[in-house]
């Protein structure tokens, strides 16, 4: 393929604004300088250099972010900054969309993919790819609040009731819930149906892929074959 059609495959501008990076000589390959936006390249573990910044070449990404508490999950926020903001330019202009929302004050996994496919199926009820989230509570959590949970409650507009496919009591105030969907504001209101109330909630792990331990807040990273392998199994 052409190294400007190359380049805005992943998302570094039009063709025209492709082009003129190449022509100015901004864009290495493989490490060598090169001025020619037609040369035509196997893509196939290709490395671009963007103005001194290296990139994979991928035919589809999925990034996972430890997301910040104050950040919303829009393109077009209303009250706090986006998301979108703490992602480079190329993955939000290659339609890199979050996977699900987490509400702004929500911290921790958030993915964004382009693979249409993959973002469905993680968030599809059937497919029952656990979504995994530590709720520090306002009051004690008991066996009951626990028990609960798992039965399902019954959350307003929501005819059947909701369950949890599990729920551990970690401590007096906080528990793990595993959710097979993502309903707006779920836990919350789970746990309010349940007689308690959020003050903290961080999400854990999507199927069995969970947020990396060294994933500094507001950071990202690109996931890896195997990691988007286990993101489609149970086990963590
Ligand atoms: N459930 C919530 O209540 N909020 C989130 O951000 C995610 C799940």
């Amino acid at each position: 393929m052409q190294l400007a059609r190359i380049l805005q495959s992943q998302g570094f501008g039009s063709r025209r604004e492709c082009r003129a990076l190449v022509e100015t000589g901004r864009v290495a390959v493989d490490g060598s300088p090169c001025r020619d936006p037609e040369r035509e390249f196997e893509t196939e573990s290709l490395t671009l250099t963007v103005d001194g910044v290296d990139w994979r070449a991928r035919e589809r990404v999925c990034v996972a972010m430890n997301k910040p508490a104050g950040y919303e999950c829009s393109r077009q926020p209303r009250d706090h900054p986006s998301v979108y903001a703490l992602l480079p330019e190329p993955l939000a202009r290659r339609g890199a969309e979050c996977v699900g929302r987490l509400d702004q004050d929500t911290t921790g996994l958030l993915l964004f993919t382009d693979d249409g496919a993959l973002a469905h199926r993680l968030i599809s009820p059937r497919k029952r790819i656990g979504k995994v989230y530590r709720a520090s509570c306002r009051h004690p959590v008991t066996a009951d609040m626990v028990e609960a949970l798992i039965a399902g409650v019954k959350l307003r507009d929501d005819p059947e009731p909701v369950r949890a496919l599990a729920c551990t009591r970690i401590d007096d105030r906080v528990l793990e819930l595993t959710l097979a969907e993502g309903k707006y504001h779920q836990v919350k209101r789970m746990l309010a149906a349940a007689g308690n109330r959020v003050e903290a909630l961080h999400r854990l792990a999507i199927g069995g892929y969970a947020l990396p331990a060294d994933l500094e807040p507001g950071r990202w990273r690109f996931l890896e074959a195997d990691e988007l392998a286990r993101l489609e199994t149970s086990d963590r």
